[in-house]
């Protein structure tokens, strides 16, 4: 028999990290017939919901791997009862209390069906929270139909309300092929874990649905946004790796990958916010402008398929440098400090020229252009032209203008 020990606490972080805070299995048998779930020190005080979504993921995986579930007295208190805990682990399609619930997916149709008197239950005294809420379960849940080829099945969604800090935690996990899985057969070259995270993360990267052509690969992107823009958190883990983003962390744009000790065989997204505190509409518009490409001042900014090839304009090459990608940051900051700035400056006009990019991420055009938006001097956005850019490598360069100008009014 094996055993899974958790902690006293599930939060998400000794959830990613395994143990020996986390939950983690002990036992030499590859292929036990049960396992039994155990507190390592009762009574059990908090299950956050990706602790409850990836918990109930895995025990549906483990049974439909043939094997039996056994909880463990140790783990039976009030919390792991009130959290949902219990009844995920014990294999029930959907469990929880007034401010903690989660269910199981099962078809397309019912999650679509149920989720809104889901979110609706746990946060409708917040109808702001109860919004942002269900679009981030909705693209969530839609991503495992979509791309994790468990059916959709086994997969858990659950979310909570802390009502003393009015924080709102939702999460949904599944035991599918993983996101690096679904990235890698679409781009040329070697693409390791990391890179395909980085690139599922990014807007209009990866879209490998194909719904309508709308929306494409930009979910987890707007999911994030969301979380940061409603001063919450975002953390996705796949396979060995996980990717934080928090909203106290304001540079974190590119999000903080960290290898994690346990591999998670599938994909899990946690999502925190804050329920009441902040005016949504605002960033919630924001984002949805930033996707659509008609933010407020992308009039400012010069577009130009082919170089000009005049004498007052200095052209400064952009290349690839993975694949057909620019991703790399430091080499963004590098050219930004040491060609383009120093150009900008002198008062030279200078051209980006992306051709031949196929996308630059929103990282590095944030890290490229930032610092010229800031740091140009006087018109900068005139002395400074984008050339050759695909479409998918404007949308990053316009939110990276907009960022830096928009920060500049403050
Ligand atoms: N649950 C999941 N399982 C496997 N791969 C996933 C999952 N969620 C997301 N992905 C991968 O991340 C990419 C980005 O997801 P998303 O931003 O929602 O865009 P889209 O769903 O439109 O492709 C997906 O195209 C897919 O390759
Ligand atoms: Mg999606």
């Amino acid at each position: 028999m094996l055993t899974l020990t958790v902690g006293r606490t599930m939060r998400l972080a000794p959830t990613v990290a395994g143990p020996p805070e986390g939950w983690h299995l002990d036992g030499l048998d590859p292929n036990p017939r049960s396992i039994c779930v155990r507190c390592a020190e009762p009574p059990l005080m908090f299950a956050e919901p990706i602790a409850v979504a990836m918990l109930g993921a895995w025990a549906t995986y483990q049974r439909e791997l043939g094997r039996d579930i056994i909880i463990d007295r140790s783990l039976q208190s009030p919390i792991a009862f009130r959290s949902g805990l219990l009844s995920a682990l014990a294999g029930r399609t959907k469990g929880g209390s007034t401010t903690s619930l989660f269910f199981r997916l099962c078809t397309e149709q019912e999650t679509q069906d149920k989720l809104g008197s889901f979110v609706e239950a746990i946060l409708k005294t917040t109808p702001e929270a109860e919004r942002i809420a269900h679009y981030c379960l909705a693209d969530l849940a839609q991503n495992v139909f979509d791309h994790a080829r468990t059916g959709g099945q086994g997969a858990f969604c659950a979310v909570s309300l802390d009502k003393r800090t009015s924080r709102v935690r939702l999460a949904v996990a599944d035991c599918g092929q993983g996101i690096p899985a679904t990235i890698k057969p679409h781009y040329e070259g070697d693409l390791d874990d990391l890179d395909s995270l980085l690139l599922a993360l990014e807007p209009e990267l990866s879209g490998n649905s194909a719904r309508d052509g709308v929306n494409r690969g930009v979910g987890l992107y707007f999911v994030r946004r969301l979380a940061l823009a409603a001063s919450g958190g975002f953390c996705a883990i796949t396979e060995g790796l996980s990717a934080r983003a928090s909203a106290r962390n304001p540079s974190d744009f590119t999000p903080k990958f960290t290898s994690l000790r346990h591999r998670w065989q599938g994909t899990a997204v946690a999502v925190t916010f804050n329920a009441i505190g902040s005016e949504y509409s605002g960033p919630m518009q924001a984002i949805k402008d930033e996707i659509e490409g008609r933010g407020p001042r992308y009039a400012d900014i010069r577009f130009f398929r082919k170089s000009a090839n005049a004498p007052d304009w200095h052209r400064v090459e952009i290349k690839c440098d993975r694949g057909k990608f620019a991703l790399d940051r430091e080499r963004a900051i590098a050219i930004a400090q040491d060609q383009v700035l120093p150009l900008l400056r002198r008062g030279v006009k200078v051209e980006l020229d992306f051709t031949g990019v196929a996308k630059a991420t929103q990282a590095f055009c944030h890290a490229l252009i930032v610092p010229l938006v800031r740091g140009g001097g006087d018109d900068v956005l005139g002395r400074l032209h984008f050339v050759g850019c695909s479409a998918r490598t404007r949308s990053p360069i316009c939110f990276a203008v907009n960022y830096a100008t928009a920060e500049d009014d403050i």
